[in-house]
């Protein structure tokens, strides 16, 4: 039977609903940025597979280090084992976490350390016997589908379903320039008159909202308000971090730092699903006991998988090669030349850009969300094209794997007028 046939009747992908949606494309093998089809179709990857490839599709480097760790040790239970390639990548890591991320904490993907971080959180003032729970989250935040991070996203279309299981949670808005100082007021109120426990953001970018951009210094008064009335701030930099925004970490723009920070997505180049979670000395201590009551009762059965430890350290190794620093350079201007270029377009509300990310947000009749109609005319547009952009609403968005050349984004950016030429 044919793969396509198959994949129909048996698989059931995310995001995606079970009808009216076109088939999915069968991908054979991918290099570089390109994703290649049984028949022959090179599609340009512009969006890194879901934010996650950095180093470019079947990264020969990375390949061999999981090949070498498969021969020598796949997985072992990592309760009362270790090994290797997790103490190296937890050395490798701390050296780049902003802030003193004293312990790591591995899980399996950005939705598990999200939940590691929101639980250490809130674990944190338990273990003291101090009553504090409620988190405050930003509006229009993402922090992943799992219960917890549901919990601490935005309520919407994806929650809807589970909203009278999903806790309590304060939210402030979305601290765009112009409304910086109220929201500063805001946040400062709600911990005035409420025991707060953490404050969970996305640093700088909110990915699924729209990449949507804030400032880093309304965010440094944010954090450092929470500071002061002794909020545990968690950075989530599942997306940002690992060079997407420039930097390192988004965190990085910051003078600031965050008591917890949770990674995933380009820790391990894109190749295997991996998990962590930072947490400073002061979250430790809370934790330092021999009373089992104290311990930090989380763990999945793939923790620190060897094979994904060794794909982050070789990612870990490219990343911090001036060649890579360089792409990211390079990116980052041809994006600041397009964003100029394309923001007098009459059909274009914003053009943003932040690092890597790109973002045209498209003047539309209807509100800016995930649900606008425009993606159902920019996606196939594209991926007509073999340029693989998957808009969220009416923002297209650009984020490529840093080893994209020139020549390639010309052909994205010239598109992209293309599309917004044939908006009337
Ligand atoms: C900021 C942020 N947090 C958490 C997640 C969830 O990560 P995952 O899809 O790996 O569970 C995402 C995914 O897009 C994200 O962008």
């Amino acid at each position: 039977m044919k793969l396509e046939k198959l994949d129909k009747d048996l698989i059931w992908h995310p995001f995606t609903p079970l009808s009216g949606s076109p088939d999915p494309l069968l991908i054979q093998s991918a290099k570089g940025v390109y994703l290649e089809t049984q028949d022959g179709r090179k599609i340009i990857d512009a969006i890194s597979s879901w934010w996650v490839n950095i180093h470019g599709h079947s990264n020969e480097f990375i390949a061999n280090a999981i090949h070498q760790q498969a021969l020598k040790l796949e997985h072992v239970i990592f309760a009362g084992f270790t090994h290797e390639p997790a103490i190296r990548l937890a050395k490798n890591l701390q050296a780049i976490l902003p802030g003193d991320m004293s312990k790591i904490f591995f899980s399996d993907d950005g939705s598990t350390s999200v939940e590691v971080a929101l639980k250490m959180a809130l674990q944190f003032w338990y273990n003291q016997g101090v009553i504090k729970k409620k988190v405050v989250a930003i509006r229009g935040a993402y922090h992943g589908d799992t219960f917890g991070a549901m919990a601490v996203g935005e309520r919407g279309i994806f929650t809807d379903p589970f909203q009278s299981h999903l806790f309590d949670v304060a939210y402030i808005d979305f601290p765009v320039a112009e409304v910086e100082s109220k929201v500063l007021k805001d946040f400062k109120e709600l911990l005035e008159t409420e025991e707060i426990a953490a404050f969970i953001f996305e640093p700088l970018v909110q990915g699924a909202a729209g990449m949507r951009m804030y400032s880093p210094l309304i965010l440094d008064s944010l954090i450092r308000e929470a500071k002061r009335h002794n909020v545990i701030c968690i950075a989530d930099e599942i997306f940002t971090g690992f060079g997407r925004t420039g930097k390192t970490f988004a965190c990085d723009y910051l003078t600031e730092t965050p008591d917890i920070i949770a990674v995933s997505k380009g820790i391990t180049g894109g190749t295997m699903a991996l998990g962590v979670t930072g947490c400073s000395k002061k979250i430790v201590a809370a934790f330092d006991s021999d009373d089992l009551t104290k311990t930090f009762f989380h763990g999945h059965s793939y923790t620190a998988n060897p094979l994904a430890c060794a794909a982050a350290n070789a990612s870990f190794e490219l990343l911090m090669k001036e060649e890579c620093r360089s792409q990211i350079t390079m990116i980052n201007s041809l994006h600041e030349s397009f964003r100029a270029r394309v923001q007098a377009h009459s059909k274009v509300k914003e053009a943003r850009c932040l690092g890597t990310i790109l973002a045209v947000e498209l003047r539309s009749y209807d509100e800016t969300s995930y649900a606008n109609d425009l993606r159902k005319k920019i996606y196939p547009f594209f991926l007509e094209r073999d340029i693989l952009l998957r808009p969220l609403g009416n923002v297209i968005y650009l984020l490529p794997p840093y080893v994209i050349q020139e020549s390639e984004l010309d052909r994205i950016y010239s598109t992209i007028e293309e599309f917004l030429d044939t908006l009337i």
